[in-house]
């Protein structure tokens, strides 16, 4: 086999089928925060299902550096809880990879350390702003430095924080995190006002693990001071892997797909409500709650899928879903558009541009926004060459788009797709076979 051998690039055929039962890694934004809190609680705390993701990998090794015990074995992660005031200083720096809500989440507690560290992260991640979190983690006494237009890397002076009530000027559920988690070591109440609702799996995750937190409208309050007790979790499917999947089910002619045990968590789920808006078959099925996350099973079917504008309020709940929605719009009757959605532009690629310049690659009609796009519906595609920009949901999108062209489709630097789903192309291949 070559040095570049074929985890570099991926070749997609197109499908008639996704049939069979299949199962999501463990959601993301969920093991993120169960490992940081789980590191900062006290007692052992047991995580089941923990995502596959290189970025929850990053998580984890970062908090390894902070002096913290855990232990991996297959899904299962167990984290020895070092308490709020047991983290330790790190010898280096801390490498966040290609993870925004390693670094964004993890410099909330960094900030109230009393320690000196560093957060840095690859190109992509280097690129990317933080001086979101920079802003009020300032405001509660952190002093952070970063590289210049507030890039990483961070260097975090961290101490004593004092609590704020923070209006967010951004619809971001990473800065959310931050200055809860940075709340939770201060002595008073820390309040965050969102502009629009954005995942709440943090408020739910320290509500679970004993903390005292206030909800009311768009507020979100944390009590500092409260003692974390370590216990056993289980991480729900991801409802933003399983989004690729979804759409490549209800747009292959003769599927028939079930989706295991995935996260519906009511924050995460307007991926759901768009498709079925435009008369995607999902069915959900077999609905539970698991430590105050919800979860169930999706069946999906074809149909006839309309298309039409995504309002500009519902785009934070779906912004990750964005590549794929766009894919999916060029099949439908009417098209797609959205508007709204300038966050996109700050993501692991600039995946605004990333998707036009892929779509016209297979010879398909799209009118670029600065705050989003149109896509014509009823379009062919043809297989072409796919550049991912090194962005995994870029990769899984135009996997998508390749089951629906005409000739094969070839991802470049597919092995991307490690970031969040290190399995997609086996899955893929199971449920196309
Ligand atoms: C995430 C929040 C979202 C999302 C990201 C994961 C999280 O970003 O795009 O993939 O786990 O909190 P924002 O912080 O911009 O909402």
């Amino acid at each position: 086999m070559s040095l570049f051998g074929s985890t570099r690039t991926k070749k997609v055929k197109p499908a008639r089928k996704l049939e069979g039962s299949i199962q999501m890694p463990g959601d993301k934004s969920i093991s993120h925060r169960y490992a940081m809190l789980g590191a900062i609680a006290e007692g052992p705390t047991e995580i089941h299902f923990f995502a596959s993701s290189a970025d929850c990998q990053s998580t984890l090794h970062c908090l390894r550096k902070l002096g913290v015990k855990i232990e991996r074995r297959e899904s299962v992660v167990t984290i020895e809880g070092a308490g709020l005031g047991g983290l330790k200083a790190p010898v280096e720096a801390l490498d966040a990879g290609n993870s925004g809500s390693t670094m964004r989440m993890l410099a909330g507690i960094l900030s109230a350390q009393p320690f000196p560290s560093v957060m840095a992260g690859d190109a992509s991640l280097s690129r990317r702003p933080m001086k979101r979190v920079i802003d009020p983690l300032t405001q509660m006494g952190a002093k952070i430095r970063s590289a210049e237009g507030g890039r990483p890397p961070l260097e975090i002076t961290g101490g004593t924080l004092r609590p704020i009530r923070y209006e967010l000027p951004v619809a971001s559920a990473q800065v959310k995190s931050a200055v809860l988690l940075a709340g939770l070591f201060t002595e008073g109440e820390t309040e965050v006002v969102e502009p629009a609702p954005t995942r709440d799996h943090t408020e739910i995750a320290l509500e679970q693990m004993g903390a005292d937190i206030g909800r009311h409208h768009r507020t979100i309050a944390v009590r500092g001071r409260a003692r974390l007790t370590g216990k056993k979790l289980c991480v729900p499917g991801d409802i933003s892997s399983a989004a690729f999947f979804i759409v490549a089910g209800l747009l292959a002619p003769e599927s028939n797909l079930l989706i295991r045990n995935v996260g519906l968590n009511p924050t995460r789920t307007a991926i759901l409500d768009v498709l079925a808006g435009m008369g995607g078959r999902v069915r959900v099925v077999n609905v539970e709650m698991l430590n105050g996350e919800l979860l169930g099973d999706l069946h999906i079917e074809p149909g006839m899928l309309r298309g039409g504008e995504i309002p500009p309020e519902m785009v934070p709940g779906l912004i990750d879903e964005l590549p794929v929605l766009s894919v999916f719009g060029t099949q439908t009757e009417e098209g797609l558009t959205y508007h709204g959605a300038a966050e996109l532009r700050v993501k692991e690629s600039d995946r605004i541009a990333v998707v036009a310049e892929n779509l016209r690659r297979m010879g398909a009609e799209v009118e670029e926004f600065p705050d989003g796009l149109r896509v014509a519906g009823r379009q062919k595609l043809r297989g072409a060459e796919i550049e991912t920009r090194g962005d995994h949901r870029i990769a899984m999108a135009f996997a998508v788009a390749g089951l629906v062209a005409e000739g094969a489709t070839v991802i470049r630097d597919s092995a991307c797709v490690d970031v969040s789903f290190p399995e997609f192309f086996e899955t893929l291949d199971k449920a196309t076979a």
